[in-house]
């Protein structure tokens, strides 16, 4: 499929989104918030927004506003709660949008600041509110609960939700039963003080399949929901890659033994063999570190990349294999996985498909058509 001059692209496979979104919403017999913050880890929230919506999805995530106003402009006229710090002065500006723009509050200050900013117009608004049960980031402390809900009483501030986040969901270790513990206590000091709310939600990925019991009144799921799995530890087979990142081979050389690839000269050929040139770079995504490291898929075959990634262009090594220009190659997917780059590139799958720039378009695929 040809998308740009030189055939490079990210398919983006919008049946597999909405058979993981499904999958995580039966194993946690919960509603699905679906996480698309960074452009959906990389995969277009505009797209996958509408396509979720169509399947009746009700509410989406992100973390900062100017991420949700996209959704908003782009018609995905849905409650979106924003994860982030937003400045109070920022939100005063879309007191239109107030039934679409859930804002967290995340700490004494901030609710103090989102007052005096804000005025009568904070009642406009529905919020949640994040409370820090261990990860020690973004959240209400736990000795600030009483003054926050005092003022919570005393000005009518409508909060829709209180809601935490795992630090280790991915671990499957003791600090999980740590932090949820400290939740269902906060649960309890709400409810003691009769406080109302519809939702109380902690579970991303990692606890939407590891601790589906656990998932109270909405998930919150992100890597999972593009197929990508949360843990190296404990697989789960039933979600799909959402991603492939594809190219062709645009020029075939061949080099005699002693040959040197690309710049610094890191691999030497050591016999008369074929590479074959793929246009794509660390400027598409495609991290440097990889270089004389991770593989390519041809022909449902493995192709060893060597030299050093450059920023527009990779090679490999190909032998003497059937391989001709303009054969597609797969640079992640199914196989090989984001999570087999991301092991070789000492990161996680999320910063590979975060890390696909915006020089690759995106192209969707639903049932067996494209569409951009
Ligand atoms: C508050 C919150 N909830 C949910 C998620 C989704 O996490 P994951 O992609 O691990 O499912 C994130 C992402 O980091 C988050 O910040």
């Amino acid at each position: 499929m040809l998308k740009n001059s030189r055939s490079t692209y990210a398919e983006i496979n919008i049946d597999n989104y909405l058979h993981n979104l499904e999958y995580i919403s039966k194993k946690t017999n919960t509603e699905v918030m679906p996480v698309l913050k960074a452009d959906a880890y990389g995969h277009n929230k505009i797209t996958l927004a509408k396509c979720a919506v169509k399947e009746g999805y009700k509410r989406f995530a992100v973390a900062f506003l100017e991420e949700a106003l996209d959704l908003i402009n782009n018609d995905i006229k849905k409650p979106i709660l924003i994860f982030n710090y937003i400045n109070p002065k920022s939100l005063k500006r879309y007191t239109y949008f107030s039934d679409f723009l859930i804002p967290t509050i995340h700490s004494l200050n901030n609710l103090k600041t989102l007052i005096s900013e804000l005025g009568e117009e904070i009642n406009k608004f529905k919020f949640h509110l994040n409370f820090n049960t261990g990860i020690n980031r973004i959240g209400i402390q736990e000795n600030e609960i009483e003054n926050i809900i005092a003022i919570i009483k005393n000005k009518n501030i409508n909060i829709e939700g209180i809601y935490s986040h795992y630090a280790t969901a991915d671990s499957l270790d003791d600090y999980v039963d740590y932090q949820y513990n400290n939740f269902l206590r906060i649960i309890k000091i709400f409810k003691d003080r009769e406080i109302e709310y519809k939702f109380k939600h902690m579970s991303n990925s990692a606890a939407c399949l590891y601790y589906p019991e656990r998932s109270l009144d909405i998930v919150r799921p992100g890597i999972a929901s593009f197929g990508l799995q949360p843990s190296n530890i404990k697989k789960d087979e039933n979600i799909k890659p959402v991603m492939e990142l594809k190219s062709i081979v645009a020029k075939i050389n061949t080099c005699k033994k002693g040959d040197t690839i690309g710049y610094g000269r890191t691999h030497i050929i050591d016999k008369n063999s074929k590479t074959a040139i793929i246009p794509i770079g660390y400027a598409d995504g495609y991290p440097r570190i990889l270089s004389n490291k991770s593989h390519v898929l041809i022909k449902n075959k493995l192709y060893k990349v060597i030299g050093n990634v450059s920023m527009d262009q990779i090679v490999i090594e190909i032998k003497d294999d059937d391989i001709m220009v303009g054969d597609e190659v797969i640079l992640f997917g199914k196989k090989p996985s984001a999570e087999h780059l991301a092991n070789l590139a000492n990161t996680l799958n999320y910063e590979i498909t975060c890390g696909v720039s915006s020089r690759v378009p995106r192209v969707f695929i639903k049932g067996g058509s494209y569409f951009e």
